[in-house]
């Protein structure tokens, strides 16, 4: 649905380059929710802004939905028909919901209605059947000051969806809201995901929310992409950034007397049996020093870090069996393999 081919932004300021985006190659597939995550600085921001030709890249493709915006764009600096009639089918929701004050939450949502030149009857009819789908139906007359911070990103999201839109993209939009709110608006997201077959981008510097409703993720590090892919297969991959950081098991201090080692674990297969198991069968008492379970891309999974007695070089033996169980193995502080 989204593919971007060796994206770069060079940005002059003040006589000096800045390469904001330094190479980005990225695939989002339709119907996915797709998280990019990165500090401040990244350039995550420089990249959805990129997606819709709102910023011209300096080189490199951007094609949605089968469309080569960067062809569309053509020279000028003013977006022609071909590009307006692309960017319809991008939706697009902000950090500070970007609303007019002046207008209702229907009003707000009817102003690209409007645009799109809809009468007056079907803009209302559309406003309100979206306002609905956000679970606003009662707040249709509201002005944004009127309502709450969760509450005006809905309005936000009814607004984004107003041209039928197959790619909705989400800078930092939930930042500005408390961890509660945050959830129910992730939830909405991923149900629009699911209802329309919308496909999300969303850029954040949280690794919850990546948690909560990413199928695949990537990560932005001084303007490049260092790794992505499928959330499940990164959390399986050893040594992977984002692993750790989704998983934070906190540094490790192996040595003569003790390996440490890092264990993922998918689906019910729990490692508790098996820690077991290695006690029984190899004689080897393994210490839990940290685990945590959660739910991430709607699978269960889960990271543990137990300590086996001795130096790794004496622990060949149990750390193939573990492996042998399907666990992926890490040993932190050692090099991954
Ligand atoms: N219009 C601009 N002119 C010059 N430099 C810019 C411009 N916009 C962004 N930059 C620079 O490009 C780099 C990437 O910025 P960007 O806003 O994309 O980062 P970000 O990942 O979105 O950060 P944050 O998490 O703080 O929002 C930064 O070094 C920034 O200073
Ligand atoms: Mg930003």
């Amino acid at each position: 649905m989204i593919t971007t081919r060796d994206l770069t932004k060079v940005y002059r300021s003040r006589g000096r380059d800045v390469t904001a985006l330094d190479g980005v190659s990225l695939h989002v597939r339709p119907g996915e929710v797709y998280g990019v995550i990165g500090r401040s600085g990244a350039g995550k921001s420089t990249l959805v802004r990129c997606l819709n030709l709102l910023e011209r890249p300096t080189s490199g493709t951007v094609t949605v939905d089968g469309r080569d915006l960067t062809a569309l764009a053509g020279r000028g600096h003013r977006a022609g028909r071909p590009l307006r009639q692309a960017r319809g089918g991008i939706g697009m929701i902000f950090q500070h919901f970007n609303l007019l004050s002046s207008r209702t939450a229907q009003g707000n949502v009817e102003l690209p209605l409007e645009i799109q030149g809809l009468s007056r009857r079907e803009r209302a009819r559309k406003a309100l059947e979206l306002l609905d789908l956000v679970g606003l139906a009662d707040r249709a007359r509201a002005h944004p000051a009127q309502l709450s911070g969760g509450q005006k990103q809905r309005v936000g999201i009814a607004r984004a969806l107003a041209g039928d839109p197959k790619v909705l993209l989400s800078d930092e939009a939930t930042s500005a809201l408390d961890p509660e709110t945050t959830r129910s608006v992730l939830r909405l997201l991923r149900d629009l995901n699911r209802q329309l077959g919308l496909t999300v981008l969303l850029i954040t510097h949280e690794m919850d929310v990546v948690k909560a409703v990413c199928d695949s993720a990537a990560l932005m590090e001084n303007g490049r992409v260092t790794e992505s892919g499928g959330v499940t297969e990164l959390l399986a991959t050893p040594g992977s950034r984002l692993a750790h950081e989704l998983f934070p098991l906190g540094s490790a201090e192996p040595g003569p007397d003790r390996t440490v080692v890092d264990l993922t674990f998918h689906g019910e297969a729990a490692a508790r049996p098996v820690i077991s198991r290695l006690a029984r069968e190899h004689g080897v008492d393994a210490s839990i020093v940290n685990a945590a379970v959660e739910r991430v891309g709607g699978r269960q999974v889960g990271r543990m870090r137990v300590e086996l007695p001795g130096p790794a070089e004496k622990n060949a033996a149990p750390l193939a069996f573990l492996r042998d169980q399907g666990l992926t193995v890490e040993l932190p502080g050692e090099g991954t393999r």
